[in-house]
């Protein structure tokens, strides 16, 4: 059973002493079970300590009015995100060869899926929209800007995408043309030469520290020309090469700041960005690859307690790998071999036909196997790993509809092989745009959490590095020294039993006790 969306995001109260709900807040009392485990290493036993730590958990129920700033926004991602949100907010229907087709918000796991709030007296499953778990933001109340090194109006960047439908692009162009990308930051070594026709709309000179003060005034203004209480800042820009981290240079906050003012070469323009942010306490997201949070950038983010979170969007392939791997795994099937291809013909696969920005997305595809392989000291001795290989090319004939090929071959039974091959094809941008709604929708609701443990006396703000929004990142930045968990299902859990205890409710068991020994 789903309950329809309501107007209000009070769909349900949760009555219990250990959730107090004011006029403001919802506190709740949260009791987290874990088990610590310590090995005897002579007898190869372990001995588990089950654990108790008490929470408190304190959700601000006001949503603000969000402004949500696109690095990158006149491009594929940036248009279709934005002509598809004032396709929804004016509900704007338009004809096909398959008939007419209505605005959604499908592929977003905020707007389009559900979660299990309990049961009813009958032990039917009570399912409401995710996005009514706590107050969020809803995406057509969006403010939308951002920046762009292309000086495309937003309507003839959609054009140029080639994503969306003739006959809503025609609807939507009167409301995109007036939509004009702020001038960017554009430092040639960093994206493939093959991107400088299109970098038209730059922040003049190359002083590194005047290119940061620019951008942090740009926020301020578009907040305060917005009236907005927060802006959420999303990096959907070309990939970028590498940045080597220097010690001295990029290695320390203070080594970073100064490296800034020195115009260092290092300092990459999502970095610019990403401490930008930070600095004006706007959380900032990385869809793409590239490593724009070296370590100074992160030890600022932590001290400056501004949430940031990255790398890369798990989209396609990856979400299905993050899927598929999994279940293998966990069905004690050995995968040994995980080949995977693909050809684009978009901007993105322009880009990455450069050797260094495809080295980028290459180390970022090729890590999500790791935990759910290094779970299984059955099937992989240590430092055993399956071969696993990722080849991208850039076949323009197939504009924004990317082809992903596949093959994970795994030892079954008894010395047997079995071979899965998997073909996928799909507009990338529209699988992408929903995840930038989530991340960014997701990342102003927990400015508005916060927890208090121990003998802390107040309340105070989660680590910096948002791992809670790892669903919809291919390679999850955790805080230094903690454990990345690429497993879609865990991903997914670890959101909405967080999003749970926040309104006091314990976590998911699918245990279904009560119809097995009511
Ligand atoms: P795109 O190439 O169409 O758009 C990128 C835009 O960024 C372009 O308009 C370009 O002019 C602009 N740009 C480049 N450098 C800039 C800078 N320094 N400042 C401001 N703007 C800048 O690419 P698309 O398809 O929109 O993807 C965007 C990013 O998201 C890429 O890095 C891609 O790898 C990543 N990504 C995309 C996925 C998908 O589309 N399914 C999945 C995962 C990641």
């Amino acid at each position: 059973m789903t309950l329809p969306v309501p107007n209000t995001s009070n769909i349900f109260k949760v009555t219990a002493p250990h959730v107090k709900y004011t006029d403001t807040h919802i506190i709740s009392d949260y009791v987290y079970h874990n088990a610590i485990v310590s090995k005897n290493d002579v007898e190869g036993t372990f001995e588990v300590l089950p654990t108790e730590t008490k929470y408190q958990f304190k959700t601000e129920l006001k949503v603000p009015k969000v402004g949500l700033m696109m690095v990158g926004w006149g491009g594929n991602n940036g248009s279709t995100l934005t002509a598809s949100i004032v396709a929804n907010r004016n509900n704007i229907s338009w004809r096909t060869k398959e008939g007419i087709k209505s605005p959604n918000y499908f592929g977003s796991v905020v707007q389009s899926s559900t979660l299990k709030l309990g049961v009813d007296t009958k032990g039917s499953d009570v399912y409401i929209p995710f996005s009514q778990i706590l107050p969020m933001v809803h995406p057509n109340d969006l403010v939308l800007g951002g920046w762009d090194i292309s000086s495309f109006n937003l309507a003839q960047a959609m054009e140029r995408a080639q994503v969306l439908d003739y006959d809503l692009q025609r609807q939507v162009i009167p409301m995109l043309q007036e939509l004009n990308p702020l001038p960017s930051i554009y430092y040639p070594d960093f994206i493939a030469a093959n991107q400088y026709d299109r970098a038209d709309n730059l922040i003049p000179g190359d002083n590194k520290k005047d290119h940061l003060e620019h951008i942090r005034n740009d926020i301020r203004q578009f907040k305060a020309v917005n009236q907005l209480d927060k802006v959420i800042v999303v990096w959907t820009a070309n990939t970028e090469r590498y940045s080597e981290i220097i010690p001295g240079v990029n290695d320390t906050a203070e080594n970073i700041l100064k490296a800034v003012e020195q115009s260092h070469p290092e300092i990459a323009p999502s970095t610019i960005f990403a401490l930008a942010c930070i600095l004006e306490k706007t959380p900032f997201i990385n869809g793409s690859p590239q490593n724009t949070f070296v370590p100074g950038c992160i030890e600022l983010a932590e001290r400056e307690r501004v949430y940031i979170a990255g790398d890369d969007f798990k989209s396609g392939q990856t979400k299905v790998k993050s899927v598929l791997v999994d279940f293998l795994v966990n069905a004690g099937i050995k995968p040994i071999g995980i080949t995977s291809y693909n050809h684009l013909g978009n901007n993105d696969g322009k880009n990455l036909s450069a050797p260094q920005q495809f080295r980028s997305k290459e180390i970022s595809k090729s890590n999500v196997v790791d935990d759910m392989v290094a779970a299984n000291q059955i099937l992989y001795k240590s430092g055993e790993h399956p071969d696993h290989v990722v080849v991208i090319k850039y076949v323009p004939a197939v504009g924004d509809s990317k082809r992903a090929l596949d093959e994970y071959v795994s030892e079954i039974f008894m010395g047997g092989k079995n071979t899965i091959s998997l073909y996928n094809t799909c507009e990338d941008s529209l699988l992408a745009s929903p995840l930038i709604l989530d991340l960014a929708i997701l990342a102003e609701l927990m400015t508005r959490i916060e927890y208090r443990v121990k003998d802390m006396e107040e309340f105070e703000p989660f680590d910096a590095v948002l791992s809670i929004l790892s669903f919809m990142l291919k390679a999850p930045l955790v805080p230094p020294g903690t454990p990345v968990v690429n497993a879609l299902s865990k991903q997914r859990m670890a959101m909405e039993n967080f999003f749970r205890a926040c309104v006091g409710l314990a976590p998911q068991n699918e245990m279904l006790l009560e119809h097995k020994a009511p």
